[in-house]
């Protein structure tokens, strides 16, 4: 359905992040009728720039990242049509005049401001789009990860964010919430009546979430090399994920409801036991550099590579592991989660036992999809032996074409920020929960002055990571 037309200011609208994301998923969006020609786009950047000029590099922009076939020239050139540029200087006078005035000519219904820069900026720009008016009272605000960089950070931006606006109008960005695959966890457990009586630890018996990636940090070390996997991938995209797997139906699909559950999840987490954590960082191999190299710092302690194990100490989760692990620079790219069940009770057959328990397996990107492995029976065996079978649903041949106009996660989000549904966005007690607890196994890191432990470029990452699942009696999927 079409949105009001609106008017969203892009702060760094020059940067990477708008380019390769910000911008293409509003021209899909665009292009398929859902924004009205009368909105406006403002991007907000340090340069000079004429009209024409902005108006290149915006169409450079998208002709580098906009899918092919995605929206034709003439459909880009109406979407252009909807740009403005204003210079200005973040933590200087410059420009803001400019700004309220272009806003305030012929305001649409909804306005947004999207901080796509640096996270040492937000708070200064919040507060100045506060105190100068030109955010108003409906006004909302659009913030890119990392929130904050510890717990006392994320409280201290909170407090200044909340300054000026209210908790309704603030939206932070987590983009794996925007992910098809990681919104369909919930309709597969709560529009399914299948799973939920098994959801629980009668009948699970560890919970694994992976999120590997075969790309280092190569251009990127500036951040990377400060924050580490903890902070880059565990404390939002995959706690956010185990939150989806783990929480208690929400009474309603609405922002709160949602948030509240995922909220308590973090609350019954146990404090994680540094024992049951391992920290890797790759190193030269299979043709591949080593993360030194590409973090230009020979000396770096920071992690590319997590795994750990946690424990949610609640009724329905008491006992059940959650095994997460992610990593830069492994030998595959795959995000998936496993859900492991229990081996059936009793086994009636006297030859032979069942292969393994069943096991679920959600694969969020790529070749997303859903896989059930199940035992039958080996077909033309004498007696009963048995053979593990995927039960198999691809999300490409199940929905075909449909898959391709998915977009990508930024266009969800971008459009419920327009919409002011909050429910796919982190709220802040949410991000600093998760600060609270990946905060003090960082510091113990830090304090154990160890290096993480190095593994192979483009090989299966840390060995503590097998030996965690080894110690208690598990494997880890293999990652293909
Ligand atoms: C980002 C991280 O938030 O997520 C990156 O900063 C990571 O380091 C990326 O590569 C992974 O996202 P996706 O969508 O490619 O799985």
């Amino acid at each position: 359905n079409p949105v009001e037309a609106f008017d969203l200011v892009v702060f760094g609208i020059t940067g990477d992040l708008a380019h390769r994301k910000i911008l293409p998923a509003l021209c899909h969006r665009f292009s398929i009728g859902q924004i009205p020609k009368e909105t406006r786009i403002i991007g907000v950047a340090r340069g000079e720039k004429s009209k024409e000029q902005f108006h290149a590099e915006m169409a450079e922009a998208l002709d580098k990242h906009l899918p092919k076939g995605r929206c034709d020239d003439q459909c880009v050139k109406d979407f252009l049509d909807c740009f403005h540029y204003v210079k200005l200087d973040v933590l200087g006078e410059d420009g803001w005049q400019e700004l309220k005035d272009l806003l305030n000519e012929r305001p649409n219904p909804v306005r947004a401001f999207y901080l796509s820069v640096a996270p040492s900026l937000f708070a200064e720009i919040s507060v100045r789009l506060g105190k100068s008016g030109i955010a108003t009272e409906g006004s909302r605000i659009v913030l890119e990860k990392p929130f904050g960089h510890d717990l006392q950070s994320a409280k201290d931006l909170n407090a200044r964010l909340k300054s000026c606006f209210d908790e309704c109008q603030i939206y932070r960005i987590d983009h794996y919430l925007g992910k098809e695959t990681v919104q369909n966890l919930m309709a597969l457990r709560f529009a399914n009546a299948l799973f939920e009586p098994l959801w629980n630890s009668q009948h699970i018996d560890h919970v694994q979430i992976t999120v590997a990636e075969t790309l280092g940090i190569a251009g990127r070390g500036g951040y990377y090399d400060h924050a580490g996997a903890m902070r880059d991938m565990v404390q939002n995209h995959m706690m956010q994920v185990m939150c989806l797997i783990a929480m208690e139906p929400p009474a309603r699909f609405d922002a709160d409801s949602v948030r509240d559950e995922k909220l308590k999840v973090i609350k019954a987490l146990d404090p994680l036991d540094i024992r049951n954590t391992v920290r890797g960082q790759y190193r030269a191999g299979n043709g591949g550099g080593s993360y030194r190299e590409e973090a230009e710092n020979p000396d770096s302690m920071t992690e590319s590579a997590v795994a750990l194990k946690a424990a949610i100490s609640n009724w329905r989760w008491s006992g059940v592991p959650f095994y997460l692990r992610t990593g830069k620079r492994l030998r595959a790219h795959v995000s998936e989660i496993m859900i492991k069940f229990k081996e059936p009770p009793h086994n009636i057959f006297e030859q032979s036992r069942p292969a393994e328990g069943n096991a679920l397996i959600l694969r969020l990107q790529p070749g997303e999809g859903i896989t059930l492995m199940m035992t039958i029976k080996e077909p033309g065996s004498g007696g009963m032996r048995f053979l593990r079978v995927p039960l198999d649903m691809s999300f490409a041949e199940t929905l075909g074409g449909r898959t391709g106009v998915l977009g990508n996660a930024y266009e969800r989000l971008i459009m419920d920020v327009i919409r002011g549904d909050q429910t796919l966005f982190m709220r802040g007690d949410e991000a600093e929960a998760a600060w609270a607890w990946v905060d003090p196994v960082i510091a113990a890191w830090q304090e154990s002055g160890e290096r993480p432990q190095p593994y192979d470029a483009l090989g299966s990452g840390p060995e503590a990571a097998l030996a965690l699942m080894h110690r208690d009696g598990r494997e880890w999927r293999e990652i293909e």
